[in-house]
């Protein structure tokens, strides 16, 4: 068995479940801010991938990709509908969402759930090599910090949380909320992308394991575990790049002839997630057509949604709700050859998508809530001219970082109707000032930042930063710091 002195644990296989029959795969690139996040980081790193490859049955065996190994983790049929699409999803992703869909609880998922953990921390255990640091990725794995450390405790074990924490009064609803708690503590450090998410961790240990606990460190059974900001970001570098090539910027000029040349284009590109705040968007649109404010002579909406987590009952309600609803809108007040949205399911690839980014002059991301959200810090990145109205709830945690942006509360119509109107049609010279600074801001606190300060924090050695960040990007920058709006440093720990 081949070991690692870097494991990264993930739910998801970075690569695509179809190997060619010459036995090739390539980097996935999912539609999934996990994979778009540490994809940058691993390639040409001699490190293992522990995660599930889509499917059920066995697991494949697959070839590495770009240096990394990849550990296959199985999941039958009732693994699948009772841990992912149950527990994972249909539990804990609605109860960290504010809840903005009614979170499920069956015993039968939690079961299942532990059962999923115990796999994923046995295979991290035998693809570790001796005090190698392991990487825990999201909330599908919260017990596999404390299976593991059971197992293995020369480990040194990190836990990373990328969608929003809840505050207490939410998380105290999970019937295992203490078991979820204790499980992500058997991490030596448990990041998450906010200081408030941290803040409520801490209160919950405090409160339901009864544990001295900070905001910075917590004691339990005679160890620390450090906890902390790390907000992640993208390969700022690599997506400003793209956006330059020339043949991109020709696409992007071709998308907007094919859209007729309209005066404004909006752009969103979102998984199809009720949080995501889909639905809120084009009722605000809608009524922006009904009033006359929006004109589609003047202005298409493009609307990229891609199918996600289709088993599951409340995202299949949901696009067929998002469906009727475009088809509605272009039934109403499109024209032959002018539609009034552009509706988009496909997953494309990474210069379809900054070509799309440079043609949209407004670029709408509201979720009802989010972690992080990387669209919005690509399409910053995508505008090296400097143009592009970012249009960005304020539930976002991307929000806290890029204050520049044309900020809204997408639960608040109105606000919304005033924020599409107000981020169309907003001065040239505003628009400029306010992407400069975000792409300032993106610049330095890139994806190699995030890894550092995180990696850093968990290895206190340095050996393991050096190895992944340092190499190949002049924008690598020493770790950020600036303050977000609670006044805590963001880009690195709160430091114990
Ligand atoms: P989430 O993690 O909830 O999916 P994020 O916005 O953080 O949301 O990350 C989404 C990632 O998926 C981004 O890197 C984005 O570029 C990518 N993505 C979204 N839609 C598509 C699509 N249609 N095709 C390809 N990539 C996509
Ligand atoms: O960040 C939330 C997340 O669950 C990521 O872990 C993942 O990349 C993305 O959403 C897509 O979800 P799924 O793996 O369920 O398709």
């Amino acid at each position: 068995m081949r070991q690692s002195s870097l494991v990264v644990v993930a739910n998801r296989l970075p690569i695509d479940d179809s190997v060619a029959p010459d036995g090739a795969c390539e980097w996935r690139r999912s539609p999934g801010g996990l994979v778009s996040a540490l994809h940058p980081l691993l390639r040409h790193s001699p490190a293992t991938w522990v995660g599930w490859a889509g499917g059920t049955g066995p697991a494949p065996t697959l070839p590495d990709v770009d240096g990394v190994h990849m550990r296959t983790v199985p999941l039958d049929h009732d693994d699948l509908r009772d841990h992912y699409e149950g527990f994972a999803n249909a539990t804990l992703w609605p109860l960290y969402h504010d809840s903005v869909e009614q979170p499920q609880h069956h015993r039968r998922w939690w079961e299942a759930y532990q059962r999923v953990n115990q796999r994923f921390a046995e295979a991290t255990a035998e693809v570790a090599e001796p005090g190698a640091v392991v990487w825990v990725q999201d909330y599908h794995l919260h017990l596999v910090p404390g299976m593991l450390r059971a197992i293995r405790p020369d480990l040194r074990i990190g836990f990373f949380l990328h969608v929003p924490f809840p505050p207490p009064e939410l998380f105290m609803q999970l019937p295992r909320r203490a078991e979820l708690l204790r499980g992500m503590l058997g991490a030596d450090l448990v990041g998450f992308q906010r200081a408030q998410a941290a803040h409520n961790f801490a209160q919950l240990v405090a409160k339901v394991l009864e544990l001295p606990a900070t905001d910075r460190r917590i004691g339990i059974d005679g160890r620390v575990v450090r906890i902390g900001a790390f907000p992640v970001s993208i390969d700022t570098a690599e997506m400003a790049a793209l956006a330059a090539r020339p043949d991109v910027a020709a696409r992007a000029r071709r998308l907007r002839q094919d859209l007729g040349s309209p005066e404004h284009v909006i752009l969103s590109v979102d998984r199809m997630d009720y949080t995501k705040g889909i639905e809120q968007r084009l009722k605000a649109y809608s009524e922006l057509l009904v009033s006359g404010h929006v004109k589609v002579r003047d202005t298409v909406l493009v609307q990229v949604a891609v199918p996600s987590r289709e088993r599951v009952g409340q995202y299949q309600i949901l696009r067929e709700r998002v469906e009727r609803e475009v088809g509605r809108i272009n039934g109403e007040f499109g024209r032959v050859g002018e539609p009034a949205i552009h509706y988009l399911t496909q997953p494309f690839g990474r210069a379809e998508l900054a070509a799309l980014y440079r043609v949209a002059d407004v670029m709408a991301v509201t979720p009802l809530r989010d972690g992080m959200n990387l669209v919005a810090k690509e399409y910053v990145a995508a505008r090296v001219d400097d143009a592009g109205a970012l249009l960005l709830s304020e539930f976002a945690g991307a929000a806290a970082e890029l204050p520049q942006a044309y900020l809204v509360n997408p639960h608040d119509l109105e606000g919304l109707k005033q924020g599409l109107l107000e981020s169309l049609h907003a001065a040239p010279a505003d628009v400029r000032a306010r992407m400069r600074a975000m792409r300032a801001h993106l610049h330095e606190h890139d994806i190699r930042a995030w890894a550092r300060s995180y990696l850093r924090a968990l290895d206190e050695t340095g050996a393991l930063v050096e190895r992944l960040t340092s190499g190949g990007d002049p924008a690598t920058p020493a770790v950020p710091g600036q303050p977000d709006r609670s006044g805590t440093p963001t880009g690195r720990p709160t430091e114990p």
